[in-house]
């Protein structure tokens, strides 16, 4: 069975109609979703239904929580901070309560889903292509299964803990090898900040062992329009075309 994985939407309803639709394209069969469905983005309850209605798993992120008014948004950037304003006070009761009740971790045979590291998920530690060795060491740690799937920091990245090494797997159609054990971060399909604008997500095919991590086209000009003129930060619309 072929599982479509994606995660941070935040609010871009072009680039979740994109990964939805090159999903199935691709054959996916279940839909697993990784949290921050909303914040930055001008459609938060659009895209909130539409993630209840298609995908089979849905975690917490950081924004969700932040704008469903269940954490503080006292940390995020003053950027953010205004998203979280904006955004929780758009999102409609039902879209609230929905992600209020979202779980941290939900895991699924060998494999757990997860929006930040494995390692204290409620503590948002994130899983990226410059963090310490220690910390990927503690994280590799705090996994009881064989892999997760994470997102959290916007940038596709695949870390490998086997035979004692623990490295970082530099192409993007990973064999999930016998031994192995794997942090998979699938990007951000509405806020992508690894220089590619495309919209990310990832398919993991359950019965070749396989893991890819794609990349697809959406309409950018109508997500940033829809960000100017809700009246949310211009920089949230601008960073969308570099995906930076
Ligand atoms: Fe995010």
């Amino acid at each position: 069975m072929k599982i479509g994985v994606f995660s941070d939407v935040h609010g871009n309803l072009e680039a979740l109609n994109a990964v939805l639709g090159a999903m199935e394209q691709d054959g996916a069969e279940r839909i697993w979703c990784l949290g921050d469905i909303v914040g930055y983005g001008a459609n938060p309850n659009e895209c909130a239904e539409r993630v209840r209605a298609t995908a089979e798993a849905v975690v917490l992120g950081n924004h969700d929580a932040a704008c469903a008014g269940a954490e503080p948004a006292e940390h995020f950037n003053p950027q953010a901070r205004d998203a979280v304003q904006w955004t929780s006070r758009h999102l409609t009761d039902a879209s609230r309560a929905w992600l209020r009740e979202l779980p941290l971790t939900i895991t699924h045979g060998d494999i757990l889903l997860v929006h930040a590291s494995p390692d204290d998920p409620a503590g948002w530690h994130y899983i990226h292509p410059h963090m310490k060795q220690g910390d990927m060491i503690q994280a590799f740690a705090a996994l009881t299964v064989r892999a997760a799937f994470v997102g959290h920091s916007h940038q596709p990245l695949i870390l490998v803990h086997r035979e004692r090494q623990y490295f970082r797997f530099l192409g993007d159609h990973l064999y999930l090898e016998e031994g192995g054990r794997y942090l998979i971060n699938v990007g951000s399909a509405g806020q992508p900040r690894d220089g590619n604008p495309q919209a990310a997500y990832a398919l993991y095919d359950t019965l070749a062992g396989t893991v890819t991590l794609a990349r697809v086209a959406y309409d950018v000009a109508a997500a940033q329009r829809k960000i100017r003129e809700a009246g949310l930060p211009v920089a949230l619309a601008d960073r969308l075309e570099s995906g930076n």
